[in-house]
This record gives C-alpha cells, sequence and structure tokens, in this order.
C-alpha cells in the first residue's frame, strides 16, 4: 500500500504560488481520501431546541469555601484529546466504581453506561452500588452526533483529583445509545457541565455542578485547560491531557491576564461573537450572521464549527491567502486530508483565525486568535511517508460553536457566578516555544451592532413592500383566472374541471 501512495504523491502535486514575489514553486500536496473517518471526532452538542423557560434557578454567589482548596491537586486530571474529548476519573457509587467520563460543557445530563457496549471496557453497575437510587423515570438525550436512553437515578459520586467531598448526584444510567461511545474513547460517560435549562428530561434534574456547588459550599466557577493544540488528533499513544478546575482559577495554567466576555444566556454557555478576521483581513459580514441562531463554547464539540455562510466565507478569505490554488473541495468539508511529504509542514502557508467577543464592558470588544498549527490538524500516520492534516473548521446548521480545536489555545473560565466567560492565554498551548494562541484588546466596539445576538436578520423594509404588492398581484390574478374559467365549467364534462383548475394554480406557483 505504501508504494502506490507515494507514486500518487507526485501525480497528485499541485501547484502553489508563493506570496506578493509570484515566485512559483510546487510542493507535493496530495489530498487523501478515505482512511481518516471524520465520523469518528466527537460532536457532543445535543440537538434538541429548549423551550425558553425560565429555570427557576437563579444564580448564587456560592459562599466560601469551608475548607482550604488547593486547586493545584487537580491540576492533570484530565486525559484525551479533542478528536476523542477529554475525561476526568470519577467515582461513583458505594462501593466506588472508578469510570472516565467526558467534559462536556454543552449538555447538562450526568450520564454513565449502565450496560455493556461493545466499545466501552467498563461500565456503573447499579446493583452493585448500596447507595444508588433509582428515581424510576427515563430520559433520553440526542446530540449532534449519537444519542442515548436510560434511567434517571441518584448516587454518591467523588472525584479523586477534585475537591474533597463525596456529592449526591443526579446520575442518568444509559441502557441502550446509539453512535454515542465511538472506538477509541476511553470514555464510559459524559458530564454535562451547563445550565439546567439544557438539562434532560426537564430543567428540574439538576445538573452536577451546581450540585457540588450548593454541597461542598465552592465558589460558583470552573475552569478547563486542554492541551491538545499541536498534537496529533488521532495518536493513540500519549494522550495529551488538561485540568479541570472546580471551585477556582489555578494561576499556573495561564500567561497574561483574563478577558472576559458576558454569558447572554444562561442555557449553553452562548456568548457574543462580534467579528472574525482570517489574517488580517476582516470576513465584514453582518455580525449577526456570526450569533445565529447562537454562538456557544462547548468542549464537548471537536472543531470550530461555523453557520453555512459564515464558513463559506472563511474558506474563501482561507483559499485566498493560503496561497494554494487547487486545494480539493473535500478537504474543506472535511472528508479528506492534505498530505504533504514528511517534514514539510504547511503551516507557513495558512493564515491565522481571529475571533472577536464582546468585552464585559460592552463598548469594547478583545480578540481570541488561534494561529494555523491549531486548525491545520495533523492526523497520525496514516501512511509512513506523508505527515496528513485535517482541516479544523466545519460547517454548521445550528450555530457557532466555538469548540475544543479554539478552546486547545486558551485557559477557559466558566465563571458563572458572575455570569461571563474569561480566556486567557494556555500554558500549554505552545509547540517549540512558539505560542499558538494569542489573545488581544480592548478594542472598541463602536463599528458593530449594539446586539449581535438579535435573533434573525430581518428582511429590508423594501422586501417585505415588494412581497406584499406580489401577494396581492397574485391574489387578483387568481380571481381573474376564475372568473374565467368559471364560466367553461357550466359547458365541460365532470373530471376534466379539477385537471385544468390545478394546473392554472401550477401556472401561477
Ligand atoms: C467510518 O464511518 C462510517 C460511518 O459511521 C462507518 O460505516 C465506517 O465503518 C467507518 N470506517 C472506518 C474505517 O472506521
Ligand atoms: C483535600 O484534603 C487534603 C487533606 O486535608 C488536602 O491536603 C488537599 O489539598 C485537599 N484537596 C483539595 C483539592 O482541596
Ligand atoms: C468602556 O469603554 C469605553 C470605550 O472604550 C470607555 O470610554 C469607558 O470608560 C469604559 N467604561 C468603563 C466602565 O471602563
Ligand atoms: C439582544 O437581542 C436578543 C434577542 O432579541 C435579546 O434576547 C437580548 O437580551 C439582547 N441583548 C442585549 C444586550 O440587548
Amino acid at each position: 500500500m505504501a508504494h502506490t501512495t507515494s507514486v500518487s504523491i507526485w501525480a497528485f502535486a499541485f501547484s502553489l504560488y508563493f506570496g506578493v514575489s509570484k515566485c512559483h514553486f510546487t510542493i507535493p500536496l496530495k489530498i487523501y481520501p478515505g482512511t481518516y473517518n471524520v465520523s469518528s471526532a466527537v460532536d457532543l452538542t445535543p440537538v434538541r431546541r429548549v423551550a425558553l423557560t425560565s429555570d427557576g434557578n437563579g444564580l448564587s454567589l456560592a459562599s466560601d469555601p469551608t475548607g482550604t482548596v488547593n486547586f493545584l491537586d487537580m491540576v492533570q486530571n484530565l486525559q484525551g484529546d479533542s478528536g476523542r474529548g477529554y475525561y476526568i476519573e470519577m467515582s461513583v457509587g458505594s462501593p466506588g466504581q472508578t469510570l472516565n467520563i467526558l467534559v462536556d460543557t454543552g449538555s447538562s445530563n450526568f450520564a454513565v453506561a449502565a450496560a455493556p457496549h461493545p466499545f466501552i471496557t467498563h461500565y456503573f453497575n447499579t446493583a452493585l452500588s448500596t447507595t444508588y437510587k433509582s428515581a424510576g423515570r427515563t430520559v433520553a438525550v440526542r446530540y449532534t452526533q449519537g444519542n442515548w436512553e436510560g434511567e434517571l437515578g441518584i448516587d454518591l459520586i467523588s472525584i479523586p483529583k477534585g475537591p474533597n467531598g463525596t456529592m449526591s448526584i443526579n446520575i442518568a444510567a444509559i441502557l441502550s445509545s446509539e453512535g454515542f461511545f465511538l472506538p477509541g474513547v476511553n470514555w464510559q460517560g459524559i458530564l454535562g457541565l451547563a445550565y439546567p435549562m439544557l438539562a434532560r428530561p426537564d430543567s428540574s434534574v439538576e445538573p452536577f455542578f451546581n450540585s457540588v456547588v450548593q454541597q461542598l459550599g465552592i465558589p460558583d466557577i470552573f475552569s478547563l485547560q486542554m492541551c491538545g493544540a499541536g498534537l496529533s488528533a488521532s495518536s493513540a499513544a500519549d494522550p495529551a491531557g488538561g485540568s479541570l478546575i472546580l471551585g477556582g482559577i489555578e494561576p499556573t495554567l495561564y500567561r497574561g491576564s483574563v478577558w472576559y466576555t458576558p454569558i447572554i444566556e444562561e442555557w449553553y454557555y452562548q456568548v457574543e461573537v462580534l467579528k472574525l478576521e482570517v489574517g488580517d483581513q476582516n470576513l465584514d459580514l453582518d455580525c449577526r450572521e456570526y450569533n445565529m441562531d447562537k454562538a456557544i463554547v462547548d468542549s464537548g464539540t471537536t472543531l470550530l464549527r461555523l453557520p453555512v455562510n459564515v464558513f463559506n466565507a472563511v474558506v474563501e478569505a482561507i483559499t485566498h491567502s493560503s496561497l494554494i490554488q487547487d486545494f480539493s473541495s473535500g478537504f474543506w468539508d472535511g472528508t479528506k486530508l492534505a498530505c504533504w511529504m514528511k517534514g514539510e509542514t504547511p503551516w507557513r502557508f495558512f493564515p491565522k483565525l481571529s475571533i472577536y467577543l464582546r468585552a464585559t464592558n460592552t463598548s469594547q470588544s478583545f480578540r481570541i486568535t488561534i494561529l494555523p498549527q491549531m486548525y491545520i490538524q495533523p492526523i497520525t500516520d496514516v501512511d509512513g511517508t506523508l505527515d496528513c492534516f485535517r482541516f479544523g473548521l466545519s460547517s454548521s446548521a445550528n450555530g457557532l460553536v466555538i469548540g475544543a480545536t479554539v478552546m486547545e489555545g486558551f485557559y477557559v473560565v466558566f465563571d458563572r457566578a458572575q455570569r461571563r466567560l474569561g480566556f486567557a492565554l494556555s500554558s500549554c498551548a505552545v509547540s517549540g516555544g512558539v505560542a499558538l494562541s494569542e489573545i488581544a484588546g480592548p478594542f472598541s466596539a463602536a463599528d458593530v451592532a449594539a446586539n449581535c445576538s438579535s435573533g434573525p436578520l430581518k428582511e429590508p423594509l423594501l422586501w417585505v413592500i415588494s412581497y406584499a404588492l406580489m401577494a396581492v398581484c397574485a391574489v387578483v390574478l387568481i380571481i381573474l383566472l376564475l372568473l374565467l374559467i368559471l364560466p367553461c365549467r357550466r359547458r365541460d364534462h365532470s373530471g376534466e374541471i379539477t385537471d385544468e383548475s390545478s394546473l392554472v394554480r401550477h401556472r401561477i406557483k
């Protein structure tokens, strides 16, 4: 296999035009089909729409922690990578059963496998826990990818590398699932860290972190450092890892200052995106396009997902500035890999990507930037002679998602107490001494709308008027035609009448 592919590298060589100098050379880029399965990436944003009811569970500023919390004890408590998710070890039930649990800020149920499944090594056996109590209700959750069904219950859990203490937590015991557990993942459950509004079957099922804050008295804030930046997205050995700090901020995990953006609605962690830049070029779309129908920060989504219009504009801008003319569309839509000869890393040909977020002073913004190393992602060894990469962005039909691809550049603070999300440079987003992410501000937000999340784009008034006029014309036309047809109707025999009038209706349409 290696022989045939190395021949085709040269057959697939694409031209590359270099910079302003127009110096022309070729770099052996190969678009690699098949082998890598994009669908094996985790994508766990729930697709369900949640009715916008008040969850009745307002923010409470947690009292100060009773004991001394040592956040350093929680550093490096995560394993995994962006492709298969980041997970934390938990002890569930009494006596404790050890399980790995995926950290997902885009959903609100704590759910663990409670029955065997071919892709998982072990599961939570409720019969072996003396403290497990069934709530006698069933629950089902559908995600962008995969779904599960199970039974609601309550049990005691503790986190070996988390805050000291045992908590009584709502658990969904997963009894059946489809496309949820994937081959090669090393987790057996999911920890939904978003707000009660997303909890299933309804918001009365208190989410994990709400329970922790209430029972341990820790501050209503957690923070997340995911360390897979620049590492191979599917390498089996040496998972990248990271840290989930429950109850505060650990200063050793970031450099510089923390920039905050308001959480504009408490269901997902919804934020307001004001602007996107590819290289130095502003995409210049109406800022409401970036937030349609929402913009969220979600550790359970692998890629940076963009609304279709925005995605297309970004791909076009990248194509222009990447200097690679003949990129296969399969690369952009995630069905193909781009491969170069070993050592010919392509990052210098790609621009930086910047996302501007509303600052807590709403007349200002700040910018988070990722280098190409973060979104042109190496895939381990499909073939010994090539370095292959996938595109870390995808298009989305349900809003913009700042997923793991972007989060890996930053230490992200989920400051629920003050209803804001903080971003700081992650201490682990560094490769060969070079920082893979940047953060800058403040910038004036005077050039963007006061509210970029104000729902659907309004049709310009002129269009509304012309639609109304067209409707009036159509009605008049139908009446005229009916007047023409009706006299004939009396003369014709049955059958044919309906045919003719439906013909007319077709033409009017
Ligand atoms: C890729 O994913 C498809 C659909 O989920 C599956 O049928 C196929 O077996 C997978 N291929 C590999 C190589 O994993
Ligand atoms: C838990 O308690 C032990 C002993 O009191 C202490 O050393 C440790 O720092 C605590 N861990 C956390 C995360 O607070
Ligand atoms: C918010 O930003 C504006 C514009 O930069 C500035 O004039 C104003 O003083 C800031 N307000 C606060 C409270 O910092
Ligand atoms: C922006 O508009 C949305 C939808 O109309 C509204 O829910 C939200 O409160 C507005 N935000 C601000 C800051 O005005």
